[in-house]
Formats: C-alpha cells, structure tokens, sequence
C-alpha cells in the first residue's frame, strides 16, 4: 500500500446532493459471462467501470472473445465467435483477485469441452468455500481434478441436465446453475436457488438469448436444455447495494442525497429497516432522496438473509448509521460467518460494538454452534473521532469512509482503491456530495492511482 492508496477525510460534513447509479456489480460481470453462451455479439448497456468489470473483460478476452465499447457510454459489444482456449498462467494473473471466474466453467465446458479455475479471490468476510459450485457441476457429468495451481475440469460428453438440491440458497451457485444448466440436455430442477434480483435479471439475459427458464414460488427453477443460444441486447439493473450505502451515508453524516436510479422494488427490505432507525426517504420515477430528518435516530434489532430478507452487503454501512442510534441494536449475521470484523476499528473511533458467537435477536442461523462471531450490539448513540482504518473487504471498506465522514477530526483510509471494486467514481461521488476530503497525492482525478498489488482473499 502507497500514499496513492490513502484517503485523508476530514469528517463532520453533512452528505448532500446527487449521485447516479450504474448496472449492478453483482450482475454486469455474470451478464459478460453469459456472453460466452452466444453464437452471436452481445451488447450490454449500464455497464458501470468497476474492477469486477476489468477483471471479466480480461478473462473473456484470454478466451477469444472481442470485447469493445459500443455506442453509448457505458456500453459493452461482446462477439464469442471464435472462442478459444487460454494459457492457464495468464488466467492465473488474469483472475486472482474475483471470484467471478468460477462461473466461466459451464460456458467454457459447452463450448471448448474443458475450463481451468485459479485460486479465487474476493472479499475476506468468511470461508468462501466453492464446494457448492462443484459439487453442482459434477453432477452435469463434468469432471474435476484438483491441482496445486487451480482445478481443472472437462466434458467427457455434453453435459445433461439434472436435480439439484442447494444446501443452502447460495446466489453464486444458483448462477453456476443456470449458465450450465441452459445448453446441457435436457431438463434441470433447482430447489432451494437464490432468487435475488440480480438472479432474475440474469434470468431476463438468458431468456433473451433463448433459453427457457422458469422460476416457481418455493425457491425451485426449471430449466429446459436448449441446443442453441443467441447474442443478447439487455440494460443491467441498477446496483441496489451501493444505492444502499449512500442512503447510509446520508444518514450517518446527517445528511440528504438523491440517488438516481435506485429503484423501490428490489430495496423494500432496506427501506422498511431504515424507517425504522428513523430514516426519512422520498421515491419518485427517477430514483429515491434519503435524508436524515434530524432528532434521535432509533435502535433496532437487524437479522441478514438471502433476498427477500435484509441483503448481507447493506448490514456494513448501515452499522455505523446504527452507532448514532439511541438505545441498543442487535445485528445478527447469517450469511457470512465472519462480517463483523470491520467493528473492531469503529471501536476505536468511540463506537461501542460487542460481538458474541450467539445467535442474537432472532432465528438460530448456520453458525450459531460454530463458534463465529457473528452477532453485534451497538450501544448508542456515541460520537466517533476520526482515525487511522485500514480497508479490510469491499462494503466494510465503503463504511470506514461513512465513519470518517461522520466522524470529528480527521482519517487516514487505507486501501482505498479495493473499493473500486464495487462502487464506480466514488472519490468524484463524494466531492460532488461535499465530502472535505484529500485525494491520493498521484490521483488528482477521479480514482487511485493504481491498483492494489492484492487484495484480502
Ligand atoms: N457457500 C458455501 N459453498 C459454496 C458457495 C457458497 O458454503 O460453494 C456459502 C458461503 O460461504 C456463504 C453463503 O453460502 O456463507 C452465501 O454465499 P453466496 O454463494 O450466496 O455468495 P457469492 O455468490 O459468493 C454473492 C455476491 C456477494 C453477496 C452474496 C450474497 C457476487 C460477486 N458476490 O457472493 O457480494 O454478499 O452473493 O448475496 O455476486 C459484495 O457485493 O460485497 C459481495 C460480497
């Protein structure tokens, strides 16, 4: 880490203003991957300018496809015509720091017959465990041998569809499943899938390509083998997870911002739950206004879930809204069994945050017997003072910039340039909201200078 990779926030200044969102991180780089599914170009629009992007748009490249910017900003044009096997060391280099290159195997098996898988990176917020996603191909009838330099794996035959029951409704897997699912023979029956909206809207990216897919009300989608699929033209779905941590950042800093894009429908959980700390929102056809109405904001008791319930990526930023609640918040986390870590440098700000390994607040959850500490109380409401934070994941990452932004004095944020991952534009976002905040010596513009040589994994 360098100086170009330190944001120097100077806290205490309301957020007000605009921002606009662009295509979800969690759904663009699964779209690019469909891609490879065509036998034709692609185009994708609301494409935002992510590292998750970058890192998709190397990987497909390596593997023969084209891809260019079209006519609007923001626009992908994705040609698979000539698909191609890559060097496993430039994949290697390529993918070490996402996880999205796992679902490059069911395309690469339909059109090469065989895929390599380096290690994965990603976010540093539990296990992360791949099992799901080979167990799931296995049983499409592919093969999988472990190497010390990664997994690979093959297509004796094509590969059929099957049933497949997910231990648990994992969004990655169940996209594992439809990629695969969509050209393997015959008949797939998913129970127990993810059904978050970026799922449905690669769903939509699938049924334009001519793949048919339907999704029943417990959980289970059905998805019939085609032998053939097109391109697709399709507009990515707003990102409702950052749109989420700028409503956060209003409320923390006491402030007011408009978010263009951000769309009532798959945010009705967050908005319940901010109401309920207190949270003033306003949604018009454009997007929604959330604001800090001023007075005492209220605690809560927060429980994460696979959508609908309350999305794991919003419990981060919405942490430090909750250390200037008044009374005691319960947050229990049950999707990743290690998401509270980033409290520990909100402590050291002057948040009072205690962790337990118990299930708190709610149901008894997956790692209630495991020894995780996985639930939180925030005794509030308490004033932070700024500090020194070193960036640990993506959306802990985004709240350490809210707590230095609500916080008095003035921060040293390291590793900022792991947020790119996720949110585009973000050091130019927060100028435009008023932020008083000093950008990397080497980046007078708009992002860090450079990227970071790795990120947590
Ligand atoms: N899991 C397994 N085995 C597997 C796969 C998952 O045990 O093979 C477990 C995980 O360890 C976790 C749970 O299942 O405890 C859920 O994981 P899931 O597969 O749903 O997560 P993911 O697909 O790896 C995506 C997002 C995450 C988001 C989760 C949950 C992307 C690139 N990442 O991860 O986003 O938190 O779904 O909605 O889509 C973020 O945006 O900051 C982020 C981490």
């Amino acid at each position: 880490m360098t100086d170009a990779d330190v944001l120097v926030v100077h806290g205490g200044t309301p957020l007000e203003g605009e921002i606009r969102l662009r295509g979800a991180k969690n759904l663009v780089p699964k779209a690019m991957v469909a891609a490879l599914l065509g036998s034709g170009p692609s185009r994708l629009r609301n494409v935002p300018e992510i590292r998750d992007v970058r890192v998709v748009r190397g990987l497909l490249q390596l593997h023969g496809v084209t891809v260019e910017n079209g006519d609007e900003p923001g626009e992908l044009v994705l040609d698979p015509t000539r698909v191609e096997s890559a060097n496993v060391a430039d994949i290697d280099a390529h993918a070490g720091s996402s996880r999205i290159p796992i679902l490059f195997c069911g395309p690469l098996l339909h059109r090469l017959g065989h895929a390599f898988i380096p290690g994965l990176g990603g976010c540093d917020i539990g296990g992360r465990p791949i099992d799901f996603h080979f167990d799931v191909l296995r049983k499409f009838g592919a093969t999988i041998d472990k190497r010390a330099d990664g997994q690979y794996l093959e297509a004796p035959q094509r590969l059929r569809g099957c049933k497949i029951q997910l231990p648990y409704p994992s969004v990655g897997s169940t996209e594992q499943v439809l990629l695969t699912a969509v050209l393997a023979e015959g008949v797939t029956e998913l129970s127990n899938a993810a059904v978050e909206p970026e799922i449905e809207d690669l769903i939509c990216v699938l049924q334009k390509m001519g793949a048919m897919i339907s999704m029943d009300t417990d959980r289970t989608i059905r998805i019939t083998g085609v032998d053939r699929l097109d391109g697709y033209t399709h507009r990515a779905i707003p990102d409702r997870l950052e749109a989420a941590s700028w409503a956060s950042a209003a409320l923390a800093t006491e402030g007011d911002i408009y978010v263009h894009g951000a769309q009532q429908r798959s945010m009705m959980t967050f908005l319940n739950t901010y109401r309920r700390v207190g949270g003033a929102f306003e949604i018009d056809d454009e997007g929604i206004r959330f604001w800090h109405p001023g007075g005492p904001l209220d605690a809560i008791a927060l429980e994460t879930d696979v959508h609908p319930g309350f999305q794991t990526d919003w419990q981060q930023p919405l942490v430090v809204a909750l250390t200037q609640a008044s009374g005691l918040s319960i947050v229990h986390e049950t999707v990743y069994e290690s998401r509270l870590g980033f409290t520990s440098a909100l402590n050291q700000m002057g948040a009072h945050i205690q962790l337990y390994r118990e299930c708190l607040g709610g149901s008894a959850c997956r790692f209630g017997q495991r020894n995780f500490l996985h639930s939180a109380v925030v005794s509030g409401p308490t004033k932070l003072q700024g500090a020194d934070l070193v960036i640990p994941d993506l959306r802990g990452g985004f709240s350490y910039l809210i707590a230095a932004l609500a916080a008095q004095g003035t921060s040293r944020v390291h590793g900022i340039s792991l947020i790119n991952r996720g949110y585009e534009n973000f050091l130019a976002k927060l100028q435009g909201l008023g932020a008083h905040i000093e950008l990397p010596e080497r980046a007078p513009g708009r992002e860090p200078a450079r990227e970071p040589v790795s990120e947590p994994a």
